[in-house]
């Protein structure tokens, strides 16, 4: 899949940026946010009372389930805070600077994994246990609330450049994030029209923490409101690309780089983006697709097979690289507003390139 998405974007970051120079940036800025921010996480989530932290402490990955200390656990990839990182120096500003909103951040998002493994039931994350399913639903519940106050606590606490517009930015995002998770459902139970429905829901639950944290890194470097909107902007596009990605990955990914269980959204039978595209092609292949969504046997393994080749017949892999590659020309055109300084710009478009040329 990897080299498909490759021939498809290669004109998104042209001119500008190669596609492999595009994506060695990326991991750079990647690790670089992961560095920055644990060290600043691990001493937050210690402050927390024992056993939610001893649960943020194996969310994370960092300790098992008993509470040892974990070697080279494989840990979340750091990408929201490698945009605040990226849109603070696009406004001139050192990426330090922007440290509190990004440990925010990362935060939020990850307070909104442990629920959504919750509201998804999925049992798998980076390879190991998910942390309701290691621990238990109510427990887990009560871990991914001390994350989410804990992210606006460092705000609070932190002496930081413009804490109330930051705190108004996220406050806003993680609104729109659960209103996201939550139209989800609604589709779920109800059924979608088309895909425009679910890329509406995937543009609160998944855009919205992407544009803030690249509003709040515009913020900290001083850009006024005006400027951080295209940042918004920019980011809401990027993270829509990201889940069209992710859900691609969620079919026809490899477990061994996902970390999570393939073919989990069609055992559910869950409307993923590639999945209400399928249903809504006239094809042949999306009519029996609809077929077995509507079928009160739930599907077992054989059945999800030929489920994601239906998917991959009714048009559903090529309308996600479509999608993937307008919302990357969108993102780019929002940067271009932001009027970056070079450098600094380079890294959002290869920030960009990465959210969807991944294996992970
Ligand atoms: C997972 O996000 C949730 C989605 C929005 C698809 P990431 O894939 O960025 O999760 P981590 O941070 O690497 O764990
Ligand atoms: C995750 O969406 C979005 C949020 C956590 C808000 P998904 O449910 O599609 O993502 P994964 O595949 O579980 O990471
Ligand atoms: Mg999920
Ligand atoms: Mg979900």
């Amino acid at each position: 899949m990897t080299a498909d998405a490759f021939t498809r974007g290669t004109d998104l970051v042209d001119g500008t940026l190669p596609q492999r120079t595009a994506l060695e940036n990326a991991h750079q800025l990647l690790h670089r946010a992961r560095t920055l921010t644990t060290p600043l996480l691990r001493e937050w989530v210690g402050e927390l009372d024992p056993p939610l932290r001893e649960m943020a402490e194996y969310h994370f990955g960092w300790k098992d389930v008993r509470g040892r200390s974990c070697g080279e656990e494989r840990r979340g990839k750091g990408v929201r805070p490698a945009l605040v990182f990226a849109s603070a120096e696009a406004v001139g500003c050192r990426a330090r600077r922007a440290r509190p909103a990004a440990v925010a951040v990362e935060l939020l998002h990850n307070f909104s994994l442990v629920h959504d493994d919750i509201i998804d039931g999925d049992q798998f994350r980076h390879g190991r246990r998910t942390l309701w399913s290691a621990f238990d639903s109510a427990d887990a519940t009560l871990a991914g609330d001390a994350l989410f106050t804990l992210a606006f606590r460092v705000l609070a606490k932190t002496p930081a450049p413009r804490v109330v517009p930051t705190v108004l930015h996220l406050s806003a995002a993680a609104h729109e994030m659960a209103a996201g998770q939550a139209r989800e459902l609604v589709l779920q139970r109800d059924g979608a029209s088309g895909p425009e429905q679910c890329v509406e829901a995937a543009l609160g639950k998944t855009g919205a923490l992407m544009g803030g944290a690249c509003a709040v890194g515009a913020i900290a470097g001083g850009a006024n409101e005006e400027r951080a909107a295209h940042f918004r902007a920019f980011g809401r596009q990027l993270g829509l690309a990201f889940q069209v990605t992710d859900d691609v990955l969620g079919l026809w990914g490899d477990p061994a780089t996902t970390g999570k269980a393939v073919g989990a959204d069609l055992a559910v039978r869950k409307l993923s983006l590639p999945v209400a595209a399928a249903l809504a092609s006239g094809t042949a292949a999306g009519r029996e697709l609809g077929e077995r969504y509507a079928s009160p046997h739930p599907p077992g393994p054989g059945d999800v097979a030929r489920m994601t080749q239906l998917v991959e017949e009714a048009g559903g892999r090529d309308w996600a690289w479509d999608k993937t590659a307008e919302c990357l020309r969108n993102a780019f055109e929002h940067l271009r507003d932001v009027k970056p300084a070079p450098g600094p710009a380079c890294h959002l478009a290869s920030l960009a390139a990465a959210a969807c040329q991944r294996s992970a």
